[in-house]
């Protein structure tokens, strides 16, 4: 079975990331460092609205707000190797840890990705412009999702290997073969 990263740089030839995409993000990244403060706030608004998520943030919110700051200065640096899959894949790791369903995650991308796009077309003049950048940095924020997703996948298989005895290797034959008798 492939390993997170080798699925990671799978992914973005899946989703045709490359470095136009990365020059658009770079290019995005003033604008974000300017005005990425209102996605951040609105972002644990929502959170704290939700009794579930609001429960993980409680007393918790500044500093939270700091690192999801410095989440969204990642977004924009051009740099998408191997440090960027791995940091992000510790940040999916923090979210396994704290015990946060991975919907929740998901969900809530929603919200990032419609204020990135407010901001980006009341900041960026030129329409075409606007529609490159905002299509790469979807790219980049669906590649963070599954990145996250490989977090859990990997606690999971963790956890089953723990709890079982079992080889990781002869765990991942097992639902390889349950997925043949389909
Ligand atoms: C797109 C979605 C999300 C992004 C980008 C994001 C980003 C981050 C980042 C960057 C960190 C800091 C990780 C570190 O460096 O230690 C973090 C931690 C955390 N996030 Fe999220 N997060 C997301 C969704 C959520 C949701 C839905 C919740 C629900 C409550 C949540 C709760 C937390 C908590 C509680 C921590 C701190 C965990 C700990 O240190 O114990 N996050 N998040």
């Amino acid at each position: 079975m492939s390993t997170p990263a080798e699925i990671y740089e799978e992914l973005k030839g899946f989703l045709d990331f490359g470095e136009g995409d990365a020059a658009r993000l770079k290019t995005l990244g003033p604008i974000f460092a300017q005005h990425g403060a209102s996605i951040t706030d609105d972002f644990y608004v929502v959170l704290g609205k939700n009794p579930e998520t609001a429960k993980l943030i409680e007393g918790r919110v500044d500093a939270l707000k700091a690192t999801h700051a410095r989440w969204m200065g990642e977004l924009f640096t051009g740099d998408y190797g191997e440090g960027y899959f791995a940091g992000r894949m510790r940040i999916g790791m923090v979210h396994v840890k704290v015990g946060l369903s991975p919907y929740y995650v998901e969900a809530t991308m929603t919200h990032i990705r419609n204020a990135a796009e407010r901001i980006i077309h009341q900041n960026v003049a030129d329409r075409a412009e606007a529609t490159a950048g905002f299509t790469s940095l979807l790219k980049l924020l669906d590649l963070d999702l599954m990145v996250i997703n490989l977090a859990y996948q990997e606690e999971r298989l963790d956890l089953l290997t723990k709890v079982t005895g079992m080889k990781r290797g002869l765990l991942e034959n097992l639902i390889r073969q349950g997925q043949k008798k389909k």
